[in-house]
């Protein structure tokens, strides 16, 4: 298939309209069988569930095209029992787990042109999400929803590719206990963007919430979990009812047990031990393992071993290991990849 002339290895994280998308619409109780549309635009009421009271869920995935040319996905089974589970804490209806599989395969191929080459750096993303779409102006669930599917062609996820982050102690909390930070909900992003962009105009890349209650546990950011390594080797990540729960740090975990014969800890992890730790990433879709330099907590500076620089060893193992797998140079566990 001819690929599209777009300067991939230029490309930041960004919106590019590619030719199809995947629509299904939720109606009496049902949803319908859902059809590929060139059609970008959505137009509905302006009461619409989704712009009065945010009810909204999304997903984030990449497809990938391996050294030997094919198009694969990344464990999309995950991301579909994930969607599954925003749905029902925003009390909106399921979108089947094989139909979303399906809906975004299809919609992969439909876009096959806008699939970066490999060894370019960049990955197409594919953003399944569901809204409700009827008006509502009680606070009550919508009855009426539409799934969707779109792509874009997306190169590194922060600016400047892989050179380690600054990130600070975030005075703003992301999710409260019992709340909506486990899902994937577009209210957990809405409230993140007051805080993203002081941490911005401050100098820093990302935030580091800690946990609301006690503010005393390392979270997450606003767009991945952490991964931490401690001086003697161990792999360590956050455990916490009210982070997402990230698809590439549950994979990487494994990772690090199976291919690399690491221990990797899922435990709390104190803001006060961040000094200990050798080496700190990011780990989500979009920011793969993105390395993180600096932790800035109310003017105490951390900084890590690793530097400024570069990824830090086993960071990098992790990383090498991962892309490795997504792109076909290393085998998958069974199930990782599906071709499209
Ligand atoms: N945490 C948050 C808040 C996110 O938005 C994301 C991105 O999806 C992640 C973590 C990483 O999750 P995943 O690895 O499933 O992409
Ligand atoms: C992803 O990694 O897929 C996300 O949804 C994170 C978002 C900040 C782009």
């Amino acid at each position: 298939m001819e690929k599209k002339n777009i300067d991939w290895a230029g490309l930041g994280f960004g919106y590019i309209k590619t030719d199809y998308r995947f629509v299904s619409n939720y109606k009496n109780g049902a949803w319908d069988e859902g059809i590929l549309t060139q059609e970008a635009n959505v137009v509905m009421n302006e009461c619409a569930g989704v712009l009065q009271y945010a009810q909204t869920v999304f997903e984030g995935m990449k497809a990938y095209t391996t050294t030997d040319g094919r198009i694969v996905t990344f464990r999309p089974d995950l991301n579909a029992e994930r969607m599954e589970q925003s749905a029902a804490r925003l009390e909106m209806p399921v979108y089947p787990r094989d139909k979303f599989v399906e809906a975004v395969l299809k919609t992969v191929k439909a876009n096959g042109a806008y699939v970066p080459p490999y060894g370019s750096g960049a990955t197409l993303y594919v953003r399944p999400f569901m809204f409700g779409s009827d008006s509502v102006i009680g606070v009550k669930p919508s009855e009426e929803y539409q799934f969707r599917v779109f792509t874009t062609p997306v190169g590194p996820y922060f600016k400047g590719g892989v050179r380690p982050l600054t990130i600070r102690v975030c005075d703003f909390d992301r999710a409260a206990p019992r709340g909506t930070g486990h899902i994937k909900a577009g209210l957990n992003y809405a409230m993140s963007l007051h805080a993203i962009m002081d941490a911005h105009q401050q100098g820093y890349d990302e935030n580091m919430y800690l946990d609301a209650a006690t503010r005393t546990k390392v979270e997450e950011t606003g767009g991945a979990n952490f991964l931490f390594v401690t001086r003697d080797g161990k792999v360590v990540t956050p455990k916490s009812d009210s982070i997402l729960p990230s698809i590439t740090r549950r994979s990487l975990v494994q990772v690090a047990r199976e291919y690399l014969g690491l221990e990797a800890q899922e435990r709390e992890v104190y803001a006060k031990e961040l000094g200990e730790f050798a080496e700190c990433g990011l780990c989500g879709t979009a920011a793969v393992i993105s390395p993180v330099g600096k932790i800035v907590d109310h003017g105490k500076e951390i900084i890590f071993p690793s530097g400024m620089e570069q990824m830090g060893p086993v960071t990098k193992k992790l990383y090498d290991t991962l892309t490795g797998i997504q792109m076909g140079t290393i085998k998958a566990p069974e199930g990782w990849v599906v071709e499209i």
